[in-house]
């Protein structure tokens, strides 16, 4: 396979496992070479500030990438996008594309506000999956579909304010085919990034903002240093 796969232009940063792009990623991804991705796993933005989505309805802001995609992703693919579950219904059925499945995430402390006297402690994470046969790396002992994270800030990363679970995105594109290319578009500090340097992945990361862009090219490189030093913890 051509990497990093063509149509990519003026990386961030590129070596033979990573390449993050600092851009708009409908520009990135209308370029890209169609199949040139083994999975999508990514975290569109949930309408804060200075977010893309900020004043529109958040299907329309996230369906062209969400679209794109689909060509994007190679047959028997799959794609992961975290929604708030205020969203869940309109991402699950305003795509136009198979749903196989909804995971919970339950996060209590983290990110979690008020609402109508509740307080909202889970998000989705809708799978889509791209053809009949499921390419997908089994893990065994079999992980349940609620990922539950009780434990606030093990990231450790300052400057962005929404940075998912590591261990969740990690078990995520674990099971992208070993070696393959996952692509996060919406990639802000680059969790998705770490996460396949520490399982052995190629990384497509894009990012619009300058700032998270360099916060994800730190974490990550961090990542590739202290697996040649031999921790992947
Ligand atoms: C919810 S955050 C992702 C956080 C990420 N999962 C992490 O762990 O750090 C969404 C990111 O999408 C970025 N973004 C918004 N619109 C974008 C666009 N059109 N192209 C690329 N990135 C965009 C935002 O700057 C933000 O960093």
């Amino acid at each position: 396979m051509h990497w990093p796969p063509k149509g990519i232009q003026n990386p961030y940063y590129l070596d033979d496992t990573v390449c993050l792009v600092n851009a708009d990623c409908l520009d990135v991804m209308r370029e890209m070479e169609a199949g040139s991705v083994d999975m999508i796993c990514t975290d569109p933005p949930y309408g804060m500030n200075r977010f893309a989505t900020d004043g529109k309805d958040y299907l329309e802001a996230v369906a062209p990438a969400l679209r794109l995609s689909w060509d994007i992703l190679k047959d028997c693919s799959s794609m992961f996008v975290f929604t708030s579950t205020g969203e869940v219904v309109k991402v699950a059925n305003g795509l136009g594309q198979p749903l196989k499945r909804m995971f919970w995430m339950y996060k209590p402390g983290d990110c979690t506000y008020p609402l109508g006297g509740w307080l909202l402690t889970s998000e989705a994470i809708l799978w889509f999956a791209k053809g009949d046969k499921l390419n997908l790396c089994e893990r065994k002992p079999y992980r349940h579909d609620c990922y539950i994270h009780k434990r606030v800030g093990l990231e450790g990363v300052e400057g962005h304010p929404c940075v998912k679970p590591l261990w969740v995105v990690s078990d995520l594109v674990s099971r992208c085919p070993e070696g393959g290319t996952v692509l996060d578009m919406y990639c802000g500090s680059g969790t998705t990034g770490v996460a396949c340097v520490k399982t052995g992945r190629r990384f497509i990361g894009v990012e619009i903002s300058e700032e998270y862009t360099r916060i994800a090219l730190k974490r990550i490189l961090e990542a590739k240093a202290q697996l040649q030093l031999g921790f992947n913890g």
